[in-house]
């Protein structure tokens, strides 16, 4: 599906003045589309939600979700957060884990975190920045932790391993919650898997971490932090 970018479809003096008129646009332009295509498609879609899989990304806007993965609407439950963070305090993320285990049956969750990350860079070069601060103390928690490490490697390839490690520990979140160990407790099908996606390249790469059962959780931590 060609992504028309939202300047080009209509001349406007300014983007700010215009935008909505242009969010509409390309909206109608989209949805007709894919009506041209296919006219029952949003007739079916809206009869019921069933996502393949419970996605939980960063809201950093260089990673789009359904488009970097060639999926459609209906494909993927999403929960975005800055720094894709799964905080056992957030109500919002863990209602979306919620729903999406326990209503939406879904029996994959993709942790993916992204290089590049603006969360990761804020704690490296120890940036304030209000509220901010309190988010992502989880990730300062991690750096601090990974400073012998940290003297092993470059700049940017330090930056990199913050980005994963900072997935294995929202891997790490994921599983342990009460929602996903009540899951594996009822015997129902979960799998958690942690992926990185490469801003530069537009490539998800896979963290070789997936478990499907509460016994695997430890072993898998043991060994990517290895
Ligand atoms: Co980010």
């Amino acid at each position: 599906m060609p992504h028309n970018r939202l300047e080009d479809l209509l001349p406007g003096d300014s983007m700010q003045d215009r935008l909505i008129e242009k969010l509409i646009a390309g909206n109608r332009s989209w949805a007709n589309e894919i009506k041209a295509r296919d006219p029952e498609y949003f007739t079916r879609l809206s009869r019921e939600q069933r996502p393949m899989c419970l996605w939980i990304g960063c809201s950093d806007s260089r990673v789009p979700v359904s488009q970097a993965l060639g999926l459609a609407p209906g494909d993927v439950f999403v929960h975005r957060n800055v720094g894709n963070i799964v905080s056992h305090t957030d109500l919002n993320c863990l209602t979306a884990i919620q729903f999406a285990v326990e209503f939406l049956r879904v029996e994959d969750i993709v942790i993916c975190g992204h290089y590049g990350c603006g969360a990761v860079t804020a704690v490296i070069e120890d940036q304030r920045l209000g509220l901010g601060d309190y988010w992502l103390h989880g990730i300062r928690a991690i750096y601090d932790g990974l400073q012998e490490k940290l003297k092993t490697l470059g700049d940017d390839q330090g930056h990199e391993y913050v980005c994963e490690m900072n997935v294995l520990a929202q891997f790490y979140n994921i599983c342990r919650t009460p929602i996903v160990r009540d899951a594996w407790d009822r015997g129902q099908r979960v799998s958690v898997h942690g992926l990185i996606y490469s801003i530069s390249d537009g490539l998800l790469r896979d963290l070789g971490l997936h478990v499907s059962a509460a016994d695997q959780v430890a072993a898998i931590m043991q060994r990517s932090q290895a």
